[in-house]
């Protein structure tokens, strides 16, 4: 079987999570990065030895022998690059949260529905143990009907900065 070839956008500390699980998989080869940012690309693609670098997704995507992308930019870009990267036929992975807007997550459904490719999303915390057990509780019937869910989580380094606190990017109000 031939190798499932990736390229990831955004190729900053979450990208590593991606990488390293792609590396790990033998049906799979790291074949391009792209990253507006030129000093981070330029440093991850040396220290994951990938050869196809750009810091303009559109021109990443326009190479036909990529068959699916990680998506690891900020919120606000989680749209615009997941759409080219479904309209360019590559099955898409998209970082959480799916999208700013239930509009722009309507659009990637679309997309991924309307040209046949796989789109996820990864909440990974669907997959930890809490979450498990929760599931476990709520399939054996413990709560009796659920009519009402809250959930919280705490940080307790702080607020990490940069994109994060910026609106337009993260699409949070602070
Ligand atoms: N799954 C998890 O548990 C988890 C944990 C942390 C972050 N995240 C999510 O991962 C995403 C990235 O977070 P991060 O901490 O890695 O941020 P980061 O700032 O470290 O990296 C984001 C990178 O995306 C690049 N970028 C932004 N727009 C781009 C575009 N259009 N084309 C190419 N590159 C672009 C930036 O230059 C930057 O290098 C966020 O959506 C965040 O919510 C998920």
């Amino acid at each position: 079987m031939a190798k499932i070839k990736i390229g990831v956008i955004g190729t900053g500390s979450i990208s590593v999570e991606h990488i390293e699980s792609y590396l790990k998989n033998d049906n799979v080869e790291l074949y391009a990065f792209c990253d507006l940012n030129e000093e981070r690309l330029k440093f991850m693609a040396e220290k994951y030895n990938v050869k196809h670098t750009f810091t303009d997704m559109n021109e990443m995507l326009k190479l036909g022998e990529i068959d699916a992308v990680s998506v690891c930019t900020w919120n606000s870009a989680h749209a615009p690059c997941t759409i080219a990267a479904l309209n360019a036929g590559k099955h898409v992975l998209c970082e959480k949260p799916m999208s700013v807007s239930e509009e722009d997550a309507k659009a990637m459904k679309a997309a991924a529905e309307k040209n046949g490719k796989l789109l996820m999303i990864g909440f990974v915390r669907r997959y930890g143990n809490d979450c498990k057990i929760l599931k476990e509780f709520i399939n054996s019937d413990y709560f009796g009907d659920l009519y009402y869910a809250k959930a919280t989580y705490l940080r307790r380094k702080g607020n990490p900065g940069g994109w994060f606190g910026d609106k337009s990017r993260s699409g949070a109000a602070l």
